[in-house]
């Protein structure tokens, strides 16, 4: 099938085209800056990969009119929480204004694509205060400038299937761990200052935030089979939770990592680093993805957590 995936460069793009391309479908990629960085997934020119801001409409209308997808998947987005504190209206721009211009992009040039995929997160739930898995009734409650702009994007997505009949289906992603995350998020935050202290270009120290939180983590090479799950087999209109449906708190993952390194590293929690209203626990419900697709993830915990670390051990020094 011919895809086009936004987003294609960062974590989730990426692993979704190096997916699609393993399965021998044709990949056409957008991607806001150039060039496309060397660690991408993909060999050579294995997808096609287009330069557009997604926030310029005219150009998306070039896009669809050019390239014709059959399938659409949306994950280009600012997706870092600390960055939406910075730089809120760049966030609300992107994940807002630029899902809204692509979808009148598919609609005024490419109205026969036969399933758009939104990519949206766990982040706009209410947290629980214990172990209660989400269901996708649960309420919204998003607490920072990403997951109010991803909250908005994602009842966007529900206006435009209802009132367009737009073939979109909405995932959200509940946490995620794999090779070429960016920092930002805890497993490459943590794994990045493993590597870096092993290669003595820091202190032995790792310093974290709380460790407290309750989080659900799927290997990104998992959620990537999820999203293609639902885009073959999801209903448009419909909503899909992915994750393990097992809550782990941030310590599991911090000291998991830790267990993987033999240097003698100490663990520094910092007070700053805690951030207001943080939800305390967000683990999914996932029944509803499972009984529609057969999906699973494969991976295991462990695995990805040494997939992490060997992977910042390779790229150490080039953070981006
Ligand atoms: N990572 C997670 O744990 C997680 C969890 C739940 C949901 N999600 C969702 O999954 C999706 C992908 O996240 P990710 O972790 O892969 O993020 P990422 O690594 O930061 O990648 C984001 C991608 O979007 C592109 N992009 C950003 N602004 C753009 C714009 N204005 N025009 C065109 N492209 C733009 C980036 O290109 P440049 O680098 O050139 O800007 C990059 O290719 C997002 O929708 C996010 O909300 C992620």
């Amino acid at each position: 099938m011919r895809c086009l995936v936004t987003g294609v460069t960062g974590f989730v793009g990426s692993h979704l085209a190096e997916l699609l391309v393993s399965e021998g479908h044709e990949v056409i990629g957008v991607a806001r800056s150039a060039p496309v960085p060397a660690e991408r997934g993909w060999e050579g020119d294995a997808v096609r990969v287009i330069q557009a801001d997604i926030t310029e409409r005219a150009a998306l209308v070039d896009v669809f009119r050019s390239t014709r997808p059959q399938i659409v998947i949306h994950a280009a987005a600012q997706a870092s929480v600390p960055r939406s504190f910075e730089d809120p209206d760049g966030t609300w721009r992107t994940n807002v204004d630029g899902t809204r211009a692509l979808y009148d992009a598919v609609r005024a040039a490419c109205p026969q694509v036969e399933r758009i995929v939104y990519i949206s997160t766990a982040g706009i739930y209410r947290s629980s205060t214990q172990v209660i898995p989400l269901h996708e009734d649960a309420p919204l409650a998003p607490a920072s400038p990403y997951a109010a702009s991803k909250a908005a994007a994602d009842l966007l997505s529900h206006q435009h299937a209802v009132n367009y009949d737009m073939p979109i289906v909405r995932i959200r992603l509940f946490n995620q761990l794999g090779p070429r995350q960016r920092t930002g998020f805890v497993a490459a935050d943590v794994a990045c200052q493993i590597a870096r202290a092993e290669a003595g270009l820091q202190p032995p120290e790792i310093r974290v935030g709380d460790l407290s939180a309750v989080r659900d983590f799927t290997d990104v090479r998992d959620m990537v089979r999820a999203i293609w799950a639902v885009a073959r087999r999801g209903e448009p209109g419909m909503v899909y939770n992915a994750g393990s449906g097992v809550g782990r708190k941030i310590e599991e993952v911090v000291r998991g990592l830790l267990r993987h390194s033999n240097a003698d590293l100490r663990l520094v929690v910092e007070q700053e680093k805690l951030r207001k209203g943080d939800p305390t626990c967000l683990v999914a419900d996932t029944s509803l993805l499972r009984r529609t697709t057969g999906w699973a993830p494969q991976i295991p915990f462990e695995q990805s957590l040494v997939d992490v670390l060997n992977d910042w051990r390779r790229r150490v020094g080039q953070v981006r």
